[in-house]
């Protein structure tokens, strides 16, 4: 293992940035090179990055690839396709690709197992064959889970709902705050809701409460304990857990140690998915994301869509000082990418112990944010424009519209010329003007992602490119992506002040901030 701050192209690279940072350095001067849009794009399939908004000239992608070289990143590929335990502190593969090879290529009898039974599932679910206890068929579906259990389901289960089959109406419980189930629960018919309890451990605080919770309402209007057979399905790794929640063991579905939950969309935890645009989309979704993982083994570093943009945020973290990173898609059906996002790099690259044991000693993971355009242009903006911080930003936009409402062109084009008129007023400004309140600098760089349709398989592919971008970060950096042991002590913590609200008196060593916000909230009950 290496500190990348030691490599040889990281020493260059920190020489190379001060060209970007004089005060007389603009962006819009890269473009003297006629070429440049086309050396600085990558194209795979239905998916454009352009990058050449970027403070990057021909000389700066050569040592990125120098420094993804010195760091080993083809051989890192290699080594999470080929199954070996990368994910070290807790002794596992990071193998959530080998749930999109496709069946007739795939050698785990397991995944196609667990295909085949979600095949069966939907089928039974779609065609009525599924009856809950009165007999009737299932109308309506609640995914109870949380983080990866959650996010991937929900955000795709929206970006794909042009593909819904309209067979059934889907919802998304994660949350402890008992408004969230209990709101939703007063809508609901017991005898037509089918609840899925999607959880890697089955012993997330949040789930069990929620399943424990969704379980009384169900049994409150059918006593019968064979209800719950008939209203329950898990997808799981603790099968025992589940068995004892009451789930039938044939309305199991498994989850494996090497699939990450922020990675397991693709696994079962994506049967919600299933469910509303069947399998056939749910499959072209797998597709997608296997064509995007057989670019990232095999493209060169400097035309692989992911590296490059690693390469690029580990540029403006470690050498522009970039506390941040904005994703925007201009697409209202993508709202929910960047949330999804956030677990996905902010629980993967949020760590400061390299693989050797050692403190960092370079800036890692950042804050990802960003939200829907045009929306975001009437709220966040004016900070990206005229605010102190430098924020690198993708703008994602999808070339066709999704609705075929009237004038849907028409309103497209307006949303594709926003995005690309912003990006190119982040990089131009208009530092001609005389009123200094009014003047932009510009030279704020950002990459353009271009999809040609938003569709089950471009979906599986975008987000793919995102895993892999990840990845590769951590692999510079000597992190490891796939643990997320900082997220344990607050729920301890929980656990213990849950306790102490609870109970008469507080047994135990508290500062007086937390002591005294614990009084406050008894006394005021
Ligand atoms: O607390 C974090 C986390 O472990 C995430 O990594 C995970 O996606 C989420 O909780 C839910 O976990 P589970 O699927 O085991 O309920």
């Amino acid at each position: 293992m290496t500190n990348p701050t030691e490599t040889d192209a990281w020493k260059g690279l920190q020489y190379h940035c001060a060209d970007f940072k004089r005060d007389d350095f603009r962006l819009a001067q890269l473009f003297e090179n006629q070429d440049r849009f086309s050396q600085f794009s990558i194209q795979h399939e239905n998916l454009l990055l352009d990058y050449s908004k970027n403070f990057a000239s021909r000389e700066s992608i050569k040592t990125l690839i120098q420094l993804a070289q010195e760091m080993d990143v083809p051989e890192a590929i290699n080594a999470m396709f080929a199954g070996e335990k990368i994910n070290t502190t807790e002794d596992r593969a990071a193998l959530h690709t080998a749930l999109r090879i496709p069946v007739e290529e795939n050698s785990n009898p397991e995944i196609i197992d667990c295909l085949r039974r979600m095949d069966a599932f939907v089928a039974a679910i779609h065609s009525g064959e599924w009856q809950g206890y009165s007999g009737e068929k299932i109308t309506d579906i609640v995914n109870i889970g949380i983080g990866g259990s959650d996010l991937g389901p929900a955000f795709v289960n929206e970006a794909l709902s042009a593909c819904a089959i309209n067979e059934l109406t889907l919802h998304f419980v994660s949350n402890i705050d008992p408004a969230h189930l209990d709101d939703l629960l007063v809508t609901l018919n017991p005898a037509t809701t089918l609840f899925i309890v999607s959880s890697k451990s089955f012993s997330t605080l949040e789930t069990k409460e929620n399943a424990e919770a969704a379980r009384k309402w169900l049994l409150a209007h059918n006593e019968s304990i064979s209800s719950v057979e008939k209203h329950f399905i898990a997808v799981t790794s603790n099968l025992d857990a589940a068995t004892d929640f009451g789930i039938a063991s044939t309305n199991l579905f498994p989850m494996w140690d090497w699939v990450g939950g922020r990675f397991s969309l693709w696994s079962a935890i994506g049967l919600p998915v299933a469910l509303a645009i069947g399998m056939e989309n749910f499959r072209s979704l797998l597709d997608g994301a296997y064509s995007m993982d057989k670019h990232f083994q095999t493209a060169e570093l400097g035309k692989n869509i992911p590296v490059m943009m690693a390469l690029l945020s580990v540029w403006y973290t470690a050498f522009f000082d970039a506390h941040s990173h904005a994703v925007i898609p201009y697409s209202q059906k993508l709202e929910q990418f960047p949330k999804y996002l956030q677990q996905l790099t902010m629980e993967s690259l949020g760590k400061s112990v390299s693989n050797d044991n050692e403190t960092v000693s370079t800036k890692t993971g950042n804050v990802l944010w960003g939200s829907a355009g045009t929306n975001c242009q009437h709220s966040f903006f004016q900070l990206l424009h005229q605010g102190t911080e430098l924020i690198p930003i993708d703008f994602i936009s999808v070339i066709k519209p999704t609705s075929d409402g009237s004038n849907a062109f028409r309103r497209h084009n307006q949303l594709l010329a926003n995005s690309l008129g912003q990006s190119l007023a982040l990089m131009h400004g208009n530092s001609a003007s005389p009123d200094p309140h009014r003047r932009i600098i510009g030279n704020k760089p950002s990459n353009t992602l271009l999809i040609d349709e938003l569709n089950p398989y471009n979906l599986g592919s975008l987000i793919a490119i995102y895993e892999h971008k990840t990845y590769v970060q951590s692999v510079i950096w000597n992190i490891n992506a796939f643990d997320q042991w900082g997220v344990e002590l607050g729920k301890k913590q929980a656990a213990l002040l849950f306790n102490a609200l609870e109970s008469e008196s507080v047994d135990f060593d508290l500062d007086n901030s937390t002591l005294g916000l614990i009084e406050h909230i008894k006394n005021q009950r």
